[in-house]
């Protein structure tokens, strides 16, 4: 395939194929390539309106030795498992998730960026309730489809630093509502303010904790993380999407000698802290280099900004971490907790 691996962008590009299978009669039909990427769907369908639907976001990579592996997609099953039994929908097996995944890094290998280029695939997989109905009882009539896609790094190839803002009038998550879960319906009303702080030259937003306020929940798209005194410091909320990349890269702190600390995390801690970052696997590991706290978005009033880098500049550790988590996905460090799953 002639692309230009290094200036993919994170765009979605027509490939070969789509696996798609259905939930009929309590079983899962066999699974299908779909070289259309088009689904008709009956304009009640649950999904269309009420945003009955959950999905994932992983990658495959191909290493420097020419295999091609998908990172940890057994905790992307697990996680979409998890989304679908809030949801009341069927929970595809583990097996059928990885079998789905691979089968759709196969059949668009072409699109596979070659190694040398920091690019991946982006595989999608979503479940959605395509069941025709408007009253609100379950009825689960269920699709669960994969796409993948060739794609840079979120916010460009190379490893650069971005400015947050925390939206004070704007939540991500309810305290007791589905933060937690990888749900459609919880990205939606985030289109808003990001296109408002992206207008501003915001390249993030950060959440605090819709109940008090208190503490840090994480970014839009990813969570947060901080360096403070060799200390990875992260969140513990209910409200927080469990990151894989956030799990690995705890992980890796531990490996490469630093302490890790989950726990609350107060917004004025952030004075504290030496580095932080968003991690995700969209985001990878995103340094920040200042973060804005704006009591009202749309308006002009910074009440308070903490500033941990320069753009260019960035820090020792998110460096380091950054370099061992993509070193052990493209096969130059070696992978001794055994994340990557081998496609071929
Ligand atoms: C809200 C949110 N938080 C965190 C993450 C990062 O999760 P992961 O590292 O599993 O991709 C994502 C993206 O997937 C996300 O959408």
């Amino acid at each position: 395939m002639n692309l230009d691996w290094n200036n993919l962008g994170f765009d979605v590009r027509k490939t070969n194929a789509v696996m798609v299978t259905r939930f009929v009669d309590g079983a899962w039909t066999p699974m299908e390539a779909d070289a259309s990427f088009t689904m008709s769907l009956n304009p009640y369908a649950l999904v269309m309106h009420y945003a009955v639907a959950c999905f994932e976001g992983l990658k495959a990579f191909r290493q420097k030795d020419g295999r091609v592996v998908m990172f940890r997609p057994d905790e992307n099953a697990a996680r979409l498992r998890r989304s679908a039994a809030y949801l009341g929908l069927p929970e595809p097996p583990v097996e059928l998730f990885i079998q789905m995944c691979e089968e759709c890094v196969r059949r668009n290998l072409d699109f596979l960026p070659p190694y040398g280029h920091g690019a991946s695939m982006y595989i999608r997989p979503i479940l959605m309730s395509v069941h025709p109905q408007i009253g609100l009882s379950p009825h689960p009539e269920v699709v669960f489809a994969v796409m993948g896609t060739p794609v840079g790094t979120y916010h460009g190839s190379t490893l650069k630093a971005f400015s947050a803002v925390i939206p004070g009038n704007y939540d991500r998550a309810a305290p007791k509502g589905s933060g937690s879960y990888k749900l459609a319906g919880n990205y939606a009303p985030t289109f808003r303010p990001y296109n408002i702080a992206h207008a501003q030259g915001y390249g993030e937003m950060l959440f605090l904790n819709s109940g008090t306020r208190e503490f840090i929940d994480e970014f839009g798209s990813s969570n947060f993380f901080a360096i403070k005194d060799g200390t990875y410091i992260t969140p513990l909320s209910d409200s927080v999407l469990p990151s894989i990349t956030n799990k690995s890269l705890q992980v890796v702190a531990t490996d490469l000698g630093l302490k890790v600390e989950k726990r609350h995390i107060p917004l004025a801690e952030l004075a504290d802290c030496q580095e932080v970052g968003a991690c995700g696997t969209a985001v990878v590991l995103t340094p920040i280099s200042r973060i804005d706290v704006k009591p009202v978005l749309e308006e002009a009033e910074v009440t308070a900004s903490y500033r941990f880098c320069e753009d260019g500049a960035v820090g020792p550790m998110c460096t380091k971490l950054y370099r061992h988590l993509t070193g052990i996905q493209f096969g130059e460090v070696e992978d001794i907790h055994g994340w990557c799953y081998p496609v071929c």
